[in-house]
């Protein structure tokens, strides 16, 4: 007899159940995840067993789906809809207790010849019903509640996939095409994409996408969704000539209708064969294009199909073998912030650890305050965590009516993060940028070694053998903290360095003297301020002349600068108000950095202003870096190949093909001295600003 306790549970399942059911079928708008209902269904089902006197005829043990939709045109299956059984046992030993049971309904003995099956995948859609009269597509109907579905004819005929007449002239009377709408994934991510540019709301994952675009009023909206078809079974058959006697040939047959059938199927003998294809989707789960929870296995000879026929609803002749879940309910503790190399500001959710797709996952990605405003995602909420192969653990969405009472606040990086948690820079979200970002730059750990090897680099402070293998030592040793720290490095303290011959530490010593003596375009590239390139630092110097005049330089102040639109001003505004980055600017200078410094040219269209040039050969005295940096200087454009748009050739010794090129076209052609006698103008003001 079952006890108060258990009738109450009992109870209580059916209309938590059922509550998630018109959630999901309804609704489309999904409260739990897939393997959370299950345990709930099941825990139902395993009362049910046990204590028969609970079953009542309206459990949701008894039927398979939700009410059919109010608005849609409600239909009869004219062969009801059925289920199938899941095989829970994510193990080889599933399909095992398949072949066992099946064996024994069909009353083989164990030195029988193996059972004939077909395995194909399960696909993780909107399971649909298409009726075809005379080889033309009739109606199309959702599977509601087994009995009964809503006719989505519109809808359904937007999906290319499905096609409106049967490719055959001698079409059977009646066909009824049973099968799933899915959404493949690289469909799913371009949609949401899409959507996420036009600030619209995206699809949740790629089955409730399928699901929700299946169920939309407005077929208008349907058609906008990239949907897709899979068959994988029949419903009522009338006047078929020449039918098959087995599923495979079924679906074989339907291939040649012109019905699309997922190639990923195969005729298994006997449950070893089984066990091979479950575990060969399984290696490959994550490379399909679409999502799949499970496989399915179905004996293949129809007749033994009817004569094993149906336990409530279920076919005795197919079952369906899940993978583990790739999605999980589970509670976020806490939201931190990661601070990744470029400065941004990644939030994170702390969660109460919950086994996933395989592993156990404590933390998953918010990507940033974007995706925390569209999934309103505070600390305290129960959400749907999904993890898909080697994918970072995402949260999907949030379960609202799991939300404690009263509601945590709304979380805002900006407000609970101020400042870097790393080194309590100032984080600013720049117009137009998704994420939030530490000003710290130079100064901060976490963007210290990125920031490095970019000060060091060739266009910026060129100091030659400070690369990626030396910086990541030194930073991880605690000897560089900073650029600055850089100049303060001796042969002692290179020595103790792994791979550090006594002779690389002088050239590095060597290098990191000469790259002293610098240029103001240099150094202001080399500081790595966010949108500042080596062309803009170049525009920046030019402009300003000296340093102490572009950091008090207000963001109206930089924007008459050529090419200095909103975007690079607010940047440069934010590095130089930072106090960190300031302090490391001016432990560089007091370690011997220097530039000449000049007045600075309002008027930056140079004597070379809009002018192409190409640089072929070797110049007397100039290498070409610097003849680039020089021409770049007044205006002009360096380009790598001779056309009828290039302005002008400077041509040194050897020159090739492209002086040809040049005489073929008619461009003017100069040495290094015509060159530097048109740049005389500007040269002037080079000296002082020692390009
Ligand atoms: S056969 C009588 N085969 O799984 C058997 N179902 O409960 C009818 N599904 O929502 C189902 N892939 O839409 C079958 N290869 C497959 C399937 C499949 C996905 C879905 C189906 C339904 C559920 C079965």
């Amino acid at each position: 007899m079952a006890s108060p306790d258990i009738l109450a549970r009992a109870a209580a399942l059916r209309q938590e159940i059922e509550r998630h059911n018109y959630a999901y079928y309804v609704l489309d708008a999904p409260t739990v995840p897939d393997a959370e209902y299950d345990r709930l269904f099941r825990e139902l089902q395993a009362l049910e067993a046990e204590y028969p006197e609970l079953a009542t005829p309206d459990s949701p043990t008894c039927r398979v789906g939700g009410q059919p939709l109010d608005e849609f045109p409600k239909v009869r299956h004219a062969v009801p809809m059925l289920s199938i059984r899941t095989e829970t046992d994510t193990t080889a030993a599933g399909a095992r207790a398949f072949d066992a049971r099946v064996r024994k309904e069909l009353g083989l003995a164990s030195d029988d010849a193996p059972v004939e099956y077909h395995a194909e995948l399960k696909f993780d859609g909107l399971a649909i019903n298409l009726r075809y009269e005379q080889g033309v597509l009739v109606a199309a109907a959702t599977r509601g509640d087994g009995e009964t579905g809503e006719a989505v004819s519109q809808n359904v005929r937007t999906v290319r996939a499905i096609p409106l007449r049967l490719h055959t002239d001698t079409p059977p009377a009646v066909l009824e095409v049973r099968g799933e709408v899915y959404m493949r994934r690289d469909d799913f991510e371009r949609y949401n994409a899409k959507q996420r540019e036009a600030s619209k709301p995206t699809l949740v994952n790629p089955r409730n996408g399928a699901a929700g675009s299946i169920r939309q009023l407005d077929p208008a909206i349907a058609a906008q969704r990239p949907l897709s078809f899979f068959a994988y079974g029949l419903g009522e058959v009338q006047g078929w000539r020449d039918a098959p006697a087995t599923h495979s040939a079924t679906l074989d047959a339907l291939v040649k209708l012109g019905v699309p059938v997922c190639a990923e199927r195969r005729v298994c003998r006997g449950a070893d064969e089984l066990v091979a294809f479950h575990a060969e989707i399984a290696a490959r789960r994550d490379q399909l294009p679409f999502d799949i929870d499970g496989v399915v296995y179905k004996v293949n000879r129809l007749d033994l199909q009817r004569d094993l026929g149906f336990v409530t609803r279920e076919p005795r002749w197919a079952v369906a073998h899940k993978y583990p879940a790739q999605e999980e309910l589970t509670v976020v503790e806490a939201i931190e912030v990661q601070v990744g190399r470029t400065g941004a500001l990644t939030p994170v959710a702390r969660l109460v650890p919950v086994f996933v797709g395989g592993v156990t996952v404590t933390n998953a990605t918010l990507h940033n305050q974007d995706e925390i405003d569209r999934k309103d995602v505070r600390v305290g909420d129960t959400v749907i965590v999904r993890r898909a192969g080697d994918v970072i653990p995402e949260v999907v969405a949030v379960v609202l009516d799991r939300r404690p009472q009263p509601a945590p606040p709304r979380f805002d990086i900006l407000q609970s993060h101020p400042v870097c948690p790393e080194c309590g820079s100032h984080v600013v979200r720049l117009e137009g940028e998704a994420a939030a970002r530490c000003t710290g730059g130079l100064y901060c750990p976490a963007q210290r070694k990125q920031a490095l090897l970019h000060f060091a680099s060739r266009r910026a402070m060129d100091i030659e053998g400070l690369g990626d293998k030396l910086i990541e030592q030194l930073v991880d040793r605690g000897l560089v903290r900073t650029p600055a720290d850089v100049y303060r490095l001796d042969a002692e303290t290179l020595s103790r360095l792994d791979r550090m011959a006594e002779r690389s530490a002088a050239n590095l010593l060597a290098a990191i003297e000469a790259s002293k003596s610098t240029t103001l375009a240099r150094f202001i590239f080399a500081l790595g301020i966010r949108n500042v390139g080596e062309a803009t630092a170049k525009d920046l110097a030019r402009h300003f002349g000296e340093l102490d005049r572009l950091v008090a330089a207000t963001a109206e102040d930089l924007m008459t600068v050529r090419e200095v639109g909103p975007i690079v001003a607010q940047s440069i505004v934010q590095f130089f108000a930072e106090p960190h980055n300031l302090d490391v600017v001016g432990r560089l200078r007091a370690a011997g950095v220097h530039w000449p410094e000049s007045a600075g040219v309002q008027q930056s269209a140079g004597i070379l202003a809009g002018k192409t040039l190409v640089l072929t050969g070797t110049l007397p005295t100039l290498t070409r870096e610097v003849a680039k940096e020089r021409i770049e200087a007044a205006g002009g454009k360096v380009a790598g190949s001779v056309s009828k748009k290039t302005d002008y050739v400077v041509a040194g010794e050897d020159a090739g093909s492209k002086l040809a090129k040049a005489q073929e076209l008619g461009v003017t052609i100069l040495d290094e001295a015509a060159l530097l006698a048109l740049l005389e103008p500007d040269n002037r003001t080079q000296q002082q600003f020692d390009f």
